[in-house]
């Protein structure tokens, strides 16, 4: 046994050990033993300590998760390998995938709606690869968003079998389907890899870049789920083509969330352009938009890259100060009163514009800022008020966001444009007299 160190001030006495792989077997070592430069070491670590009962083993273990997001054209073009290989690390991996007799088997769930339009392209991709492949078509609606449906997509996925180590699910879909898509894969064989194929404006620069899955509960949002990202995510705007208009607005809440905690670049692209993106669809059609047609690309990428930025570091949300909580401290109150007559972006958006008022109370923002933000929110087609968002919903919302992140308010707000801090000490009067002003200048935008 190694040596016990004293921990001063317990009666607690703790081994640190390594894990040293000897042979096949993986043996504890002391921590600062030597180690011969043949044996791996695990990054794990054991630390034993005796306590009055017997012995605790407590085991610290990194887990490390790599994914990729990338973007690409045509897709489901069958000259474009990235649905079957993208996620392999290497082009060499690539190449070995390629190598086996057997044909690849892919799993795929696809929302129906997007199966309707892009169904004969997606079985044409797999066929020309010459893959064993599995379509289940599902009607992937937020109404539907449940573990019933998690289940159906096991089932089919257990009778149809893949090998888990090398044969990933896709999903293509807005949210809803890569949501319970990402939540069925994590809980088969424990956690089998997936892809995801973002379809909405909202899925590609929000749902895509995460590591959340999950699937409604007890008449709570997102109340299952789980914290495993993707393999790989592949952003091929093409599929917006088809978005109706209003979900590309919805998504563009999204987008304007990022760009006013921490983007001024972002807002003001918004801001300029925002008619344009709508009427276009993000579709890039420079001969028809001219110059335009780069808002597009830059738009998306600094959407995704802001997202990235602040989920990388806290992929598990242990970390309560969080700016993409902008927008979402009363909104899910609100969104389950006004679900389905209001979509998600929406109604964040009305907190939004809400909080834009707050700052503004508070002295954060000036008055052009303020009107220039609910200028671009209108721009961008989006509601900004709503009656349903009452003074009372709003401390009762706060009220409980307090229980849950650990005592304090932890309220994110805009300060400027493009900037935003975290505050705990807004004072009701603030709450009060912001509202009195959001809706005496806005209730007219009521919807
Ligand atoms: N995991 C995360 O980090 C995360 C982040 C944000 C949102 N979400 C979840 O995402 C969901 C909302 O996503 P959404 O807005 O994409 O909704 P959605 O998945 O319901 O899609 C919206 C509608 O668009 C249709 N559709 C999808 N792609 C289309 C296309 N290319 N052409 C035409 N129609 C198409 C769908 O059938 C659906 O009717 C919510 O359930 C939310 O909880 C998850
Ligand atoms: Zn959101």
């Amino acid at each position: 046994m190694g040596k016990v160190h004293l921990l001063t001030g317990t009666k607690e006495t703790t081994t640190e050990y390594n894990l040293v792989r000897v042979n096949s077997a993986w043996t504890r070592k002391e921590k600062h033993s030597h180690t011969a430069s043949t044996e791996s070491v695990s990054p794990a670590m054991i630390y034993e300590s005796l306590t009055d009962t017997g012995t605790c083993w407590t085991v610290v273990t990194p887990i490390i998760f790599s994914y990729k997001v990338i973007e690409t054209h045509a897709l489901l073009d069958p000259c474009n390998s990235t649905l079957l290989t993208g996620h392999t690390q290497g082009p060499q991996q690539a190449d070995n995938m390629r190598i086996p007799k057997k044909p690849m088997k892919r799993f795929v769930v696809v929302d129906q709606e997007v199966y309707q339009i892009y169904g004969p392209e997606i079985n044409k991709y797999f066929e020309a690869n010459n893959v064993n492949f599995k379509i289940l078509a599902l009607p992937t609606t937020e109404e539907n968003k449940s573990m019933e449906m998690a289940l159906k997509i096991l089932e089919e996925l257990n009778s149809f079998s893949i090998d888990r180590r090398t044969e990933p699910v896709i999903a293509i879909g807005g949210g809803v389907c890569l949501d319970i898509v990402g939540l069925a894969a994590s809980l088969y064989r424990r956690r089998t890899p997936y892809i995801r194929v973002p379809t909405t404006l909202l899925s590609y620069i929000d749902a895509s870049v995460g590591a959340k899955t999950g699937v409604n509960f007890a008449n709570c949002k997102n109340k299952l789920g789980a914290y495993i990202p993707p393999v790989a995510t592949y952003l091929d705007l093409s599929f917006i083509k088809s978005v109706p208009r209003r979900h590309i607005s919805n998504g563009m809440a999204e987008m304007l969330k990022m760009a006013l905690m921490k983007h001024k670049e972002l807002f003001e692209l918004l801001e300029k352009h925002g008619q344009h993106l709508l009427e276009s669809k993000f579709q890039s059609d420079s001969e028809v938009f001219g110059p335009c047609s780069q808002s597009v690309f830059r738009s998306t990428r600094l959407a995704i890259v802001t997202m990235l930025e602040e989920l990388a570091p806290n992929l598990w949300e242990d970390d309560l100060n969080r700016l993409v909580d902008f927008g979402h401290l009363i909104s899910p109150a609100l969104e389950m009163r006004l679900l389905p007559a209001l979509l998600h972006g929406e109604v964040v958006n009305i907190e939004m514009a809400y909080m834009v008022y707050v700052s503004w109370e508070s002295g954060l923002v000036t008055e052009e800022e303020k009107n220039r933000i609910i200028g671009c929110m209108v721009g961008l087609e989006l509601p900004v008020w709503h009656q349903a968002c009452t003074m009372d919903m709003i401390q009762s919302s706060l009220q409980e966001r307090l229980k849950h992140s650990g005592g304090l308010i932890r309220m994110p707000l805009p300060v400027g444009l493009g900037k935003a801090e975290i505050f705990n000490n807004t004072s009701t009067d603030v709450l009060i007299s912001a509202h009195e002003k959001w809706s005496n200048e806005l209730s007219t935008h009521a919807v």
